[in-house]
């Protein structure tokens, strides 16, 4: 099923930032983006074009054959952008207790590589919000390819506005997005208003060190204009404010550093990786290893109950 487009008010194209005006919802949402050159900032650092062609060729040249079909697991050095790859997805997993019965909803997809995942491993359904259009039609191509169409479905829009009823999503899962938002109560709220009540929101970000934040670009941001970090504690306020109590926040930091650096590198030639739609992440992966070592930003991982109203 392809990518539905519900809105184009969080269209990231530069030229389609009209709509935002003309919409009735436009000045709210364009307040809590950021404005125009934010917008297009952010589409600037994620847009990959002829994505599809660039993950197609990197599938060949990995030796796979797309006519063939492929399994989530083939493609989990490609396909899971954030840190710690496919091992920390299973591991947020454990923690959430997805199970096959559960409606999961994976904010700020990307290619929807931990959604299939979840779909294959646990056997639940997931819906996927997603801000670059690139990566929806990136997430349909590898839907179709590992046939989950039907169980992963992909959706384009924001975070901040999303096209689900109250109460629609046992589980709310978000990987590498936050620092991405600076409007984080808003994205809390939101995930609280679409979870059923008792629903899991399982994340994990970066949050703030000790020190600022120097190093760009990073995987999330060229420039300091998109990266919007916040301590864990600062989290903690926030999510209990917005309705949520808090049952896991831990820090993995030193744990992730003393691992290897998984998908962070670049691919050598013949092997799947994030460079396939990544450009420069040989020096966003060293900048973003660096601010961790440095204490400039802290790997956080949680998961937290929708428990009130709000
Ligand atoms: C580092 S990638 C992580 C992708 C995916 N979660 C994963 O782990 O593979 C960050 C993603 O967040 C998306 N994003 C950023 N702000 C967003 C927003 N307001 N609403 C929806 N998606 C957003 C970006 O488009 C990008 O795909």
């Amino acid at each position: 099923m392809p990518c539905r487009q519900y809105t184009t008010l969080m269209d990231q194209r530069f030229d389609t930032r009209y709509d935002l005006w003309t919409h009735p919802a436009g000045d709210r949402l364009f307040e809590s983006q950021g404005g125009t050159s934010r917008m297009a900032s952010l589409d600037e650092h994620y847009s990959a074009h002829d994505i599809e062609s660039r993950i197609l060729s990197a599938l060949r040249s990995a030796g796979l054959d797309p006519g063939e079909g492929v399994s989530p697991s083939q493609l989990s050095a490609l396909d899971h952008f954030h840190t710690g790859g496919l091992r920390a997805s299973q591991e947020l997993s454990e923690l959430a207790r997805i199970g096959a019965a559960d409606l999961v909803l994976d904010i700020g997809a990307g290619l929807a590589g931990p959604a299939r995942m979840l779909a294959s491993q646990c056997g639940c359904r997931v819906e996927c919000m997603e801000l670059t259009a690139d990566y929806c039609k990136g997430a349909d191509l590898l839907n179709r390819l590992t046939g989950l169409e039907a169980r992963v479905l992909v959706h384009q829009g924001s975070a901040l506005d999303m096209p689900f009823a109250d109460h629609s999503f046992d589980v709310a899962w978000m990987q590498n997005v936050g620092m991405n938002i600076e409007d984080k109560r808003t994205l809390y709220r939101e995930i609280h208003r679409v979870l059923k009540p008792g629903g899991r929101f399982a994340f994990q970000e970066m949050a703030a060190g000790a020190v600022p934040t120097t190093y760009f670009p990073l995987p999330w941001a060229t420039n300091p204009r998109d990266n919007f970090l916040v301590s864990a504690d600062e989290m903690q306020t926030m999510l209990r404010e917005c309705g949520f109590s808090v049952e896991i926040m831990e820090d993995t930091s030193d744990e992730h550093l003393s691992r290897s650096v998984a998908n962070a590198t670049p691919a050598a030639p013949g092997q799947l990786g994030l460079s396939a739609f990544v450009d420069n992440l040989g020096e966003k992966s060293g900048n973003a290893r660096r601010s961790l070592e440095e204490g400039q930003v802290r790997l956080v991982r949680s998961v937290c109950l929708a428990t009130l109203q709000n």
